[in-house]
């Protein structure tokens, strides 16, 4: 069983890209579901068919669905919210408990994930290929099994706190399915998929991006916020790459600017290896024209397999009491290094080679200390 996340900023091909990973997949001769956990859907106009939170058989093997999270929140859950306020607004403590639920990720991303481990755990498939929300929202997504124990407790607790003073309150307010009988059970689901996340032999995550600064930028900031939840990258899918020449000067300007950006790329993702799938004239949609993108895009190699498996691509860990950066990078001569904090961007120069890296926000703000190279690897230690 493979698990496939596809992430990175909107409109850069996420759709594309997963659709077409999973119709190779299933031409491959394996069971493969696709799963859209956007709210923002277009597996539907991808593949040219109707889609819904039902796996839908598309062609043999390749299994569809969309993940409509807002309509289960609306019938399921939405009481629960109800339910809170109105403890909240008993308790006294809103302030608290506002910041904890603002910092807290969300139903929304539970909901999601609770999709992807019941796909998973189903025994139908082979392969589970997410086609993931931008950013920011996957991003509480996949800290979210971290953070669900603290979250459920937290529940929990509020619950009994609440039957003291609110019980003519818990008959008009209880969530139609029981939520608070359903926590442990989530607890113990959320805690399997924190597990199948976590493994490498199971769960595969690629960002998707094209040769663009914004897009880059974000694409940097999912490799970070991977390594910072200790999921690791297995490979950077460069879609929308132009042709290399043209005759026409705006076309032409256009190419140079993006072959700019290619290189950028390569050195940024270095050594997390860059698959590239030209812009098309034509839509790729239905699974034909997924297919063929995946034959460009992957090239001989087998999408489902692990693309590159390598723990010290980069990792983030208090040392002394002080933070240490580590960037694994290996087949690198060290004569020149310099390495500059820019806004959020950390930018490494080792000779004519430039890595930038996107800062957790632990660590804007502040200065570095030192930098030494040892064994490959380049070891960053910042200022408290
Ligand atoms: N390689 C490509 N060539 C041409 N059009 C593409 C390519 N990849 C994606 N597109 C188109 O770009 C648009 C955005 O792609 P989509 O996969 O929906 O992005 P995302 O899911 O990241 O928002 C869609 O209209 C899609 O058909
Ligand atoms: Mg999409």
């Amino acid at each position: 069983m493979r698990i496939i996340l596809y992430l990175g900023k909107g409109g850069v091909g996420k759709t594309t890209v997963s659709a077409s990973t999973a119709t190779a997949i299933a031409r491959s001769g394996k069971r493969v579901l696709i799963m859209s956990t956007d709210v923002a859907h277009s597996l539907a106009d991808a593949f040219g068919v109707e889609l819904s939170s039902t796996p839908v058989e598309v062609e043999k093997n390749l299994f569809a669905m969309e993940v409509n999270i807002l309509a289960e929140i609306r019938e399921n859950w939405t009481e629960l919210y109800s339910y809170f306020s109105s403890i909240l607004m008993h308790d006294g403590t809103n302030e608290i408990v506002a910041e904890e639920l603002a910092i807290v990720p969300g139903m929304e991303e539970m909901i999601s994930l609770r999709y992807i481990w019941k796909a998973a755990k189903s025994g139908k498939y082979d392969a589970v290929v997410v086609d993931a929300a931008p950013t920011g929202e996957t991003m509480r997504l996949l800290g979210m099994p971290e953070s669900y124990g603290w979250y459920s407790e937290k529940i929990g607790g509020w619950h009994s706190k609440a039957i003291g003073f609110a019980a003519p309150l818990l008959s008009r307010f209880m969530p139609k399915k029981n939520i608070f009988k359903l926590m442990p059970e989530v607890n113990e689901h959320m805690k399997e998929l924190h597990g199948m996340l976590q493994d490498k032999s199971i769960t595969t995550f690629r960002v998707v991006l094209n040769p663009e600064n914004m897009v880059i930028k974000e694409a940097l900031r999912v490799q970070t916020y991977l390594n910072l939840f200790g999921y690791k990258l297995d490979a950077a899918v460069v879609n929308k790459v132009l042709p290399s020449n043209s005759s026409d000067p705006y076309l032409q300007a256009l190419i140079d600017q993006q072959a700019k950006y290619l290189r950028v790329i390569d050195n940024c993702f270095y050594p997390v290896p860059i698959f590239r799938a030209m812009q098309s004239s034509k839509e790729v949609i239905s699974t034909d024209r997924l297919y063929d993108l995946s034959q460009e895009l992957f090239s001989g190699r087998n999408p489902m397999e692990v693309l590159y498996s390598n723990d010290k691509t980069q990792t983030l860990e208090k040392i002394n009491g002080k933070y240490v950066l580590s960037l694994y990078l290996p087949n690198v001569e060290v004569d020149k290094l310099a390495v500059n904090i820019k806004g959020d961007e950390l930018l490494v120069d080792i000779n004519n080679f430039r890595k930038s890296i996107v800062l957790p926000n632990v660590l804007v703000g502040r200065k570095t200390e030192g930098a030494d190279f040892e064994q490959g690897t380049l070891n960053i230690t910042f200022a408290n």
